[in-house]
């Protein structure tokens, strides 16, 4: 069996695939896994994911090239110069799909390590993130590659696209809620528009982008240097830079008011936006509260995730 992990984004989402920082974080407790059966030899390769029934077939020759099972398979042979195995791979995933939680990602990773695995092979990190983020192309339009790469090595990471890869350092433990709107929203629309408004007006636009970055690089300090008082007010600003970027929505606006008023520190839509899933910052004895009050908000579920421990 294989695995990966959700992820969630702190700071920085959009403004990184404009070449900006960014800070995320892996999930731990939330995950995709894929499971491995033999078949009986001259059966092609099969895959069965999340409720569904029946598996289907990884036509790796498929020429459809949006199909994201098919590429996975395709890269991960072409590395190995392997033929496909004769195995059904089971995908089970936790993670809400169209929410910020970095699904994709997660389903491509722990897709690709179970066709490694079938093969008796293991794929390097560094092969494995270069697979993932080619298939983040379809489910993402311009990926800026922070996705796979936290979720590829499972540790909280700063991140500028096309550098190399930085870890985050977390000497005292933060605790967040995160909130689910319910709200299934499209990354790639997302990232689209935020696109179009960047062409349309860039002299308004690029300023708020390199604000966002600005933002990031105070929040790397205090989460590194462990003084975590000024974060929440830096959340609630990232937010606010989002919201001018197009990217929220009255469900993540109503769950940040609600975690404000249940006593966060600071809040933020986390992810691609427009519905999706919210971070609140919280302490050790106001989690719990504040995770009742988005679930009477209407969140659709919420849960406690503390980065550092
Ligand atoms: C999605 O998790 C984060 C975005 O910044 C898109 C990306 O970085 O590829 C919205």
């Amino acid at each position: 069996m294989t695995s990966a992990p959700a992820k969630f984004i702190l700071f920085g989402e959009h403004a990184v695939v404009y070449g900006q920082p960014a800070i995320a974080a892996p999930l731990s407790n939330l995950r995709v896994t894929a499971t491995i059966r033999k078949l009986k030899d001259q059966q092609q390769m099969r895959l069965i994911t999340t409720g569904e029934n029946e598996s289907l077939p990884i036509d790796i020759h498929l020429e459809d090239v949006n199909s994201a099972f098919a590429t996975t398979a395709r890269l991960v042979l072409d590395y190995f110069d392997a033929l496909p195995p004769q195995v059904e791979i089971s995908i089970d995933s936790q993670i809400p799909v169209a929410s910020g939680l970095g699904s994709g990602a997660a389903v491509t990773t722990a897709l690709a390590r179970a066709i490694a695995e079938a093969i008796n092979q293991s794929l390097p990190d560094e092969k494995l993130n270069q697979i993932v983020f080619e298939v983040e192309k379809i489910y993402h339009g311009i990926p800026s590659g922070i996705d796979n790469t936290v979720i590829v090595y499972e540790k909280p990471v700063y991140y500028v696209r096309n550098h190399p890869l930085e870890l985050l350092s977390i000497p005292k433990p933060i605790m967040f809620v995160v909130g689910d709107t319910g709200i299934s929203a499209s990354t790639k629309i997302a990232v689209s528009d935020v696109g179009r408004l960047h062409k349309a007006e860039p002299n308004r636009i690029q300023p708020i982008l390199a604000s966002i970055g600005g933002l990031v690089n105070r929040a790397r300090i205090a989460i590194e240097s462990g003084h975590i008082e000024p974060l929440g007010h830096l959340m609630l600003q990232n937010h606010a830079l989002l919201r001018t970027l197009t990217v929220s929505s009255p469900e993540i606006e109503n769950l940040i008011e609600a975690a404000i008023a249940g006593g966060a520190l600071g809040a933020k839509l986390s992810g691609g936006g427009r519905g999706g899933n919210m971070i609140a910052l919280v302490q050790a004895d106001t989690a719990e509260n504040v995770r009742q009050a988005l679930l009477n908000a209407g969140a659709k579920r919420a849960f406690i995730t503390t980065l550092g421990e």
